[in-house]
């Protein structure tokens, strides 16, 4: 007898968990595990195999044969009897079952089924975890984002990044708070060397050179006039000039140590001129996350409270995309393909399921969900108002993420929703 366990990795948790001494002919000796090569035809792989101790069965009286015997002439051993039919509530009518041939809640019935049949799965490897920093040394509570603050850059972050490494989130995103007074009409700080985000990153990788760092490129938190790009006297958004500064901007990123660019503004033809500005600087490695889809939302009105980046003036409607639409959505994904994006982001999460169920069908590339601000706020808001369960609330939206195609999720409860992850029994 041999049992075999296709792709075992010791490290796979369902694994992990095997108590090799409870099962019957198993041992925990590690040298009866050993791989060894089918012998099936159609299978040329090599696979775990896990061999039946071969010592002798423990003697518990009679043998086998003697057992066997035993029941064939009517000497039957007694095991509990049929359970009784539980009993329905008096009133309960008295009907024919109905004539089902199929009875979905037959695969629902019990923990244990339900866990055997579940479609998607959830891990702090999934999240990538949005984090606001500033100059300051404190850590300064976000009013519109319970639980969320803009951190020291030398202190309360690394301790932030330090809490979701320990539970398995090691992928953050960067959000700087920018002094009022290096805010200009063209951005000019988004490629300062020596700014905050470059410095945090030097610091970040320095005591954590495994942490995977995503960037936002924008001129938003750098702009006096709070928009993505620059703005002409007449209000209109610059295309190509934006794009020049963006490059800057990514190139900067990378030089002191991004893994991950992320241009969040919506520009035409940024992601093929910022994979073309890396590589021309030897930063062929740096992936880019393009913000493909990304609307003109309600939804991110706390972000820009926290990072006081309200545009000046107007909306961002000319560039971010209309909520009404759907296939708009598709025309952004294949230019960012065919620009060389490595992974696509749909942003807001919640509201646009099916945007994100879209490019996952339509592109083989990693789909990014990204579960905003505003989603963040009105779970915690439900939660504190006691009108919904928010731990509960919160592993349901991810999980719905999940299955609507995102591969990865950057929310804001990358913290507390991995914490939650860690804690659960497998
Ligand atoms: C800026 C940017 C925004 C968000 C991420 N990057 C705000 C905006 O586009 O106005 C929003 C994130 C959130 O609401 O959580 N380019």
């Amino acid at each position: 007898m041999a049992t075999t366990l296709f792709n075992a990795s010791c490290s796979f948790p369902s694994i992990k968990v095997i108590d090799c001494k409870s099962y019957v002919g198993l041992r925990s000796n590690v040298s009866q595990v050993r791989v060894a090569s089918l012998p099936v035809a159609t299978s040329q792989r090599r696979s775990l195999v896990v061999r039946a101790s071969s010592g002798h069965a423990k003697k518990l009286g009679r043998s086998d044969a003697e057992c066997e015997a035993a029941v064939a002439a009517g000497d039957v051993p007694e095991a509990p009897p049929v359970p009784p039919k539980p009993v329905a509530p008096a009133g309960t009518p008295v009907i024919q079952p109905l004539n089902l041939n199929r009875r979905p809640r037959r695969n629902r019935a019990s923990p244990t089924v339900r866990a055997a049949f579940q479609e998607t799965d959830i891990s702090p490897a999934n999240f990538v975890y949005p984090l606001f920093i500033h100059e300051g040394e404190e850590d300064t509570p976000i009013g519109a984002m319970p639980g969320c603050y803009r951190l020291g850059w030398r202190h309360g972050l690394l301790q932030e990044v330090a809490k979701a490494r320990a539970v398995g989130v090691n992928s953050i995103v960067l959000f700087p708070k920018v002094p009022e007074a290096l805010k200009n009409p063209t951005g000019d700080e988004a490629y300062n060397d020596n700014g905050l985000v470059p410095r945090t990153i030097r610091l970040l990788k320095d005591k954590y050179p495994d942490l995977i760092i995503y960037t936002d490129v924008a001129l938003d938190p750098y702009s006096s006039d709070g928009h993505d790009g620059i703005v002409r006297e007449d209000g209109v958004i610059m295309n190509d000039e934006t794009v020049h500064q963006l490059c800057k901007q990514a190139v900067s990123q990378a030089r002191a140590g991004a893994d991950v660019v992320s241009p969040s503004d919506m520009m035409d033809g940024r992601v093929g001129a910022i994979r073309a500005a890396l590589d021309a600087e030897g930063f062929q490695n740096v992936s880019i996350m393009s913000y493909t889809a990304k609307y003109a939302s309600s939804f991110y009105g706390p972000f820009r409270e926290a990072l006081d980046s309200n545009p000046r003036f107007g909306d961002k409607k000319t560039y971010q995309m209309n909520p009404a639409n759907y296939r708009e959505a598709l025309i952004e994904a294949r230019e960012d393909e065919a620009e060389g994006a490595d992974i696509l982001l749909v942003k807001p999460g919640l509201p646009y399921l099916d945007i994100i169920r879209l490019l996952r069908d339509k592109s083989p590339l990693p789909i990014a969900a990204y579960q905003v601000s505003g989603e963040y706020s009105m779970i915690k808001a439900g939660g504190v108002l006691k009108m919904i369960d928010e731990e509960k609330v919160m592993m349901e939206s991810l999980m719905c993420l999940r299955r609507a195609g995102a591969d990865i999720i950057l929310t804001y409860f990358a913290l507390q929703a991995a914490t939650y992850l860690c804690n659960q029994k497998r």
